[in-house]
């Protein structure tokens, strides 16, 4: 399947005794916009875990662009907002972007982190730990964008979101669906 950016053929998950995902299959094509929906606990977070290879499964695999989530041309192209936000403390808003751009071979310029996201002026210069809960989210939303992805995975992005940010955000990705991003 060609045009498959992700993957997930009868995958599992145990915990120990706890089936956490059960024999789930989907994939997920090119420029498409895909949801996981459910309940609390009903293994999303595990399933998008291991899509980022932070996880094994216990059976079944996992492909991301025809090769398995570990492989480092893969992980080029994937960027990622975890549902728990930790920011580097210490550090400037810019200084964070800064250094993530860096890991990448073909990161988006600052302006476009910035229009992207709508990270103001006074945000750049704010140490990271001082950003109220919702500026964090849209930090971690740039430093997902920085490396300009193929594939950018979010778990709950908008929780923490007012509503005029939440507008903004889907925009936002549906405009980064519009360019062919998955
Ligand atoms: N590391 C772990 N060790 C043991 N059990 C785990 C672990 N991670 C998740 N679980 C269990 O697996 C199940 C699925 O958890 P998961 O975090 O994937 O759910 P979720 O759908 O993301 O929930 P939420 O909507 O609350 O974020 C839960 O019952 C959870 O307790
Ligand atoms: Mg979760």
């Amino acid at each position: 399947m060609m045009n498959e950016a992700v993957s997930v053929s009868n995958v599992t998950k145990h915990f120990h005794q706890k089936t956490a995902v059960n024999n789930i299959s989907f994939s997920i094509e090119k420029g498409e916009i895909a949801a996981i929906l459910g309940p609390n606990g009903a293994g999303k977070t595990t399933v998008i875990s291991m899509i980022l290879g932070l996880l094994k499964p216990t059976k079944g695999e996992i492909k991301l662009f025809n090769r398995l989530p570990d492989d480092q041309r893969v992980r080029e192209k994937i960027g990622v907002m975890l549902q728990e936000v930790s920011v580097m403390p210490g550090l400037k808003v810019n200084e964070i972007l800064e250094l993530f751009r860096s890991y990448y071979p073909n990161p988006l310029s600052m302006k476009e982190l910035v229009s992207l996201t709508a990270l103001t002026k006074e945000d750049l210069k704010t140490r990271a730990e001082k950003l109220s809960g919702g500026q964090k989210r849209r930090l971690s939303f740039a430093l997902a964008l920085a490396g300009n992805p193929e594939l950018l995975i979010f778990d709950e992005p908008t929780v923490g979101m007012d509503t005029s940010s939440r507008h903004r955000f889907w925009q936002t990705i549906h405009g980064l669906a519009d360019q062919g991003k998955t």
